[in-house]
Parts: C-alpha cells; sequence; structure tokens
C-alpha cells in the first residue's frame, strides 16, 4: 500500500459551542472528541498524523501529547486554509493524505479503511465520505450529475432551494492525492463567509478531469459533526449505546441500558451485572462477576471480582475481591479495601487501607488510617485525622474492636485484639490485647495569647 499521513483539522473558533473550552476537547463518554478522532485514525493507518490546531492550544497539546504533532493555523480562515498550512509537514514517501475533522467522534475505523481502499482502487485525487442517512441541516451538500458523478459540494450557506433538497452530504472525511491536493488549495478563493472552503477542491478536481470518487460510512449517524451542545448531546447518545453494547457483547448484563453511563475508557469482566442509573467514569477496570448499582458512581477506580456496590461513591479507590458496599457510602481517593471486607451504609473512607476481612457496617468515619484484617468498626467510630492544622494518621492492628462511637484522636495506635468500648475517646496509644474506655474530655479555658 502506498504511504498515507493522516491530518486533523481543530482549529476552527468553534464559536456554536458558546464554551471557553476548545470544541474538539468536549467529551463523548469520557474522552475528548479529538482524541476519538485520533484513535480511530491510529488504528487504520500508521503513519503521521498531524493535528492542525490555533495558536497556543496548550490544552490540546497537553491532552493529546506526543503520539501526534501539531501544525499551527494563525487564523481560522477555513478548513482549506488549515489543511493548507500542514503543506510542510510531510516526510519524502508519503503520497496519499486521510483528512478528517476534530468535531466527529463517532466515526468508525472500518469506514476509514474502506475510504483508504476505495481512494487507492480508484487511483482518485480526491475520495469523499458521504451519506444520505442523517438529517442534512448544517451540512455540505453533493451535487452530482445526470450520471451519477460528483460535480462539487455545496456548502449550506451558499445552496439554493434545490440543493438543500440534496440527501446526500458530505461527511468531512477526505483521501487526497498529496501531490495534487496542496496546488489546488492555493487555487481557491474565499467564500462570502471569508472563509476558504476545502469543499470547494472537489469542483476544481472535477473540471480539470480529476477522478473524484466516494465511499459511505457504516453507520447512519457515524459522520455526525459537533457543532453545538446539541449535537453534543447526540454524539454521547450514540457513542454511550456503541460502548454499553460493546460490553453486553463481551459478557456483561447492562439491566437498563438508557439509564446506564460508562466511560469509552472502563474496561468490565464478564458476568459483571449493572443496574440502572449506574455510572462508571475514567480509568476504572471492574473485575469478574460483580453487582454494580442501583445507583453507584465509580470514578477512576479497580474492583476486584465479585464484589457489590450499591447506591455508593467510589473515587481512585482499589477494591480487592469480594469486598461489599453501600448502599449509601463513599470511598475516597487512596483507600486500599482488602478481600472480604464489609462496607455498610453511610460510611466515608479516605486514603486508608482496610485489611482483609474487616467489617465496618454502619454510619462511621476512617480517614489517613491503616486498618488490619478482621477489625470490627462499630457504628458512629470517627477517626478524628484533622487537628484544625494538618492531618494525622490512625493505626488500628489486626483484630481489634472498635466499639460504637468511639473517637479515635489521630496520631494514635490501637493495637492487635485490643477492645474500645462504648463512647470512648482514644487520645494515646492503646497497647494490644487490651480494653480502653472512657472519655477523656476537660474543660479548659482556651489559651488566647
Ligand atoms: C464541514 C464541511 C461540511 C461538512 C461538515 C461535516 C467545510 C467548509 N464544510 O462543515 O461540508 O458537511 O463539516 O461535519 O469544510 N477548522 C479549522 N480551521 C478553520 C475552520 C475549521 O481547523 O479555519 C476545523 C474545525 O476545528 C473542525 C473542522 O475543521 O474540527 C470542521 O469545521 P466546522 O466549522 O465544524 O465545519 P462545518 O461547518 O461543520
Ligand atoms: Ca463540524
Amino acid at each position: 500500500m502506498s504511504e498515507w499521513a493522516t491530518v486533523i483539522l481543530a482549529a476552527g473558533s468553534g464559536t456554536r459551542m458558546k464554551s471557553d473550552l476548545p470544541k474538539v476537547l468536549h467529551p463523548v463518554s469520557g474522552t475528548a472528541m479529538i482524541a476519538h478522532v485520533v484513535k480511530t485514525a491510529q488504528s487504520v493507518l500508521n503513519g503521521q498524523i498531524i493535528v492542525v490546531v490555533p495558536p497556543g492550544a496548550d490544552q490540546i497539546r497537553q491532552y493529546l501529547g506526543n503520539s501526534v504533532s501539531y501544525i499551527e493555523q494563525t487564523e481560522p480562515n477555513g478548513t482549506g486554509h488549515a489543511l493548507l498550512q500542514s503543506e510542510k509537514a510531510f516526510g519524502g514517501k508519503v503520497s496519499n493524505l486521510l483528512v478528517l475533522y476534530g468535531d466527529t467522534p463517532l466515526l468508525l475505523a472500518s469506514t476509514l479503511s474502506g475510504l483508504v481502499e476505495r481512494h487507492q482502487t480508484a487511483g482518485a485525487a480526491v475520495t469523499l465520505l458521504t451519506s444520505d442517512q442523517v438529517p442534512p441541516d448544517g451540512l455540505g451538500r453533493i451535487v452530482r450529475d445526470n450520471s451519477g458523478q460528483v460535480v462539487e459540494i455545496i456548502e449550506e450557506a451558499n445552496a439554493d432551494r434545490e440543493h438543500l433538497s440534496i440527501p446526500e452530504v458530505n461527511g468531512g472525511v477526505y483521501g487526497f492525492h498529496l501531490d495534487w491536493i496542496f496546488p489546488a488549495l492555493r487555487e481557491l478563493t474565499p467564500s462570502t463567509s471569508g472563509e476558504t472552503y476545502l469543499t470547494d477542491v472537489v469542483k476544481l478536481a472535477t473540471s480539470s478531469g480529476q477522478v473524484v470518487t466516494t465511499a459511505s460510512s457504516m453507520e447512519a449517524l457515524e459522520i455526525l459533526g459537533v457543532n453545538s451542545r446539541v449535537q453534543l448531546a447526540q454524539a454521547e447518545k450514540c457513542m454511550r449505546e456503541r460502548v454499553l453494547n460493546q460490553w453486553m457483547l463481551a459478557g456483561v448484563t447492562v439491566i437498563d441500558p438508557q439509564n446506564t453511563y460508562v466511560d469509552a475508557s472502563v474496561v468490565i469482566e464478564r458476568d459483571t451485572v449493572i443496574h440502572p442509573n449506574t455510572s462508571l467514569f475514567g480509568d476504572t477496570h471492574i473485575g469478574r462477576s460483580c453487582i454494580l448499582g442501583p445507583g453507584s458512581m465509580i470514578y477512576d477506580s479497580i474492583i476486584g471480582e465479585n464484589c457489590m456496590v450499591v447506591a455508593s461513591m467510589l473515587e481512585e479507590a482499589k477494591l480487592e475481591r469480594r469486598v461489599n458496599v453501600g448502599p449509601f457510602s463513599h470511598i475516597r481517593p487512596g483507600s486500599v479495601i482488602e478481600r472480604d471486607v464489609h462496607i455498610g451504609n453511610y460510611a466515608e473512607i479516605k486514603n486508608s487501607r482496610l485489611g482483609t476481612g474487616t467489617r465496618m457496617g454502619h454510619f462511621s468515619y476512617v480517614g489517613d488510617a491503616d486498618v488490619g484484617s478482621d477489625v470490627n468498626i462499630g457504628a458512629g467510630v470517627v477517626t478524628c485525622n484533622f487537628d484544625g492544622k494538618s492531618k494525622h494518621e490512625t493505626v488500628i492492628e489486626d483484630g481489634a474492636f472498635i466499639g460504637s462511637d468511639t473517637m479515635l484522636v489521630a496520631p494514635v495506635r490501637v493495637g492487635a485484639r485490643s477492645v474500645t468500648a462504648a463512647g470512648s475517646v482514644v487520645t494515646k496509644d492503646v497497647p494490644r490485647d487490651s480494653l480502653a474506655l472512657g472519655a477523656p474530655a476537660r474543660v479548659r479555658r482556651k489559651n488566647t495569647g
């Protein structure tokens, strides 16, 4: 196969989004639109990827990193002008370009490889992705002659009634012959809007006898370009369905796909069951045979097999095997919950380890703590980890029994197998195999000096 490079245009002003965030960084199923486009392009071609960005564009550069290279378009003078900026960016062997827009996150790899193949077999100067399966509003219309040959693309702003009734639209994916496209781009003149339209190269190609061919998309909505928040929601819905279908086909049960939200970056192993109103975000990995929800929110967490998380929130947490959580508990960043731990309702855990088999069944708070195995944490237990200035650690050793309503005033250690009585306020370390009881609260005058 001849050499290809990919150019992704992402330097438009995106005014219709009415946003401070660059349009192409708006997430769809948790991943920026442009990152979806880059990933799909990478799966089809292994050549250079060049992203055309506005000046600066630190956020875009930071998000995509070094897997692509960047060219600036100093003014958003249109898609034709944007592509022209990349002229000097290609290595000597490249003979064809795949050009994509950064706002089409739903494109499928199979569609792109179909277009690449079509372009090559036809020996075309231009290959267009077209569709007559989508609402045409806002899209360029494909004008063909009586023999069915493409003549030109008319943008909606310049379309008359007859053009507007054409159902076949431009998907914004192009194959171009490298030697032909850049001289052609230099011939373009700006449209009445002042922008130079990439789509105008089609007329140049057909009028100079170049081969222009078309390929079509695999899925109807695939070519949806996101220009507004309304289209963003449409893309989100479509991507969500795709992601959930993928996991269902891989052996995950989703009770109510309409009300289940799974980021494209999440991994779920088979025989897990997801109940309604559950959201899985970011770098989350769910092991086999878990039961999630109803009503759980899990961010950037790793969950081992056979866990259960009911109506609870997990953030940057790790759960080993057979842990159950909820309803209504919150496990916060830095928490490691070892196997067979039971966390019931209204529990909060932050930056702590809970050892194997520990039980924390009822409302209680454990923060900055190292809790051993087979510990019982009674109702209302609080690790008082904050003295108003800094955070302190609590250590609870294996087999300890922390009675209901115990306040553990950190830094403090409860030794192995020790018991704290209900309502005790523990301000000093408790040696192992001991009983601590009582509340040491005394009233003292505040030192105001
Ligand atoms: C474009 C096409 C239209 C097609 C539709 C498909 C043109 C003129 N029109 O319209 O035929 O049906 O996409 O989704 O190409 N960009 C730049 N620099 C610029 C302007 C735009 O890099 O100066 C980038 C944008 O960031 C965006 C992409 O090019 O990622 C497309 O631009 P956009 O303004 O969204 O074009 P549409 O009006 O959607
Ligand atoms: Ca667009």
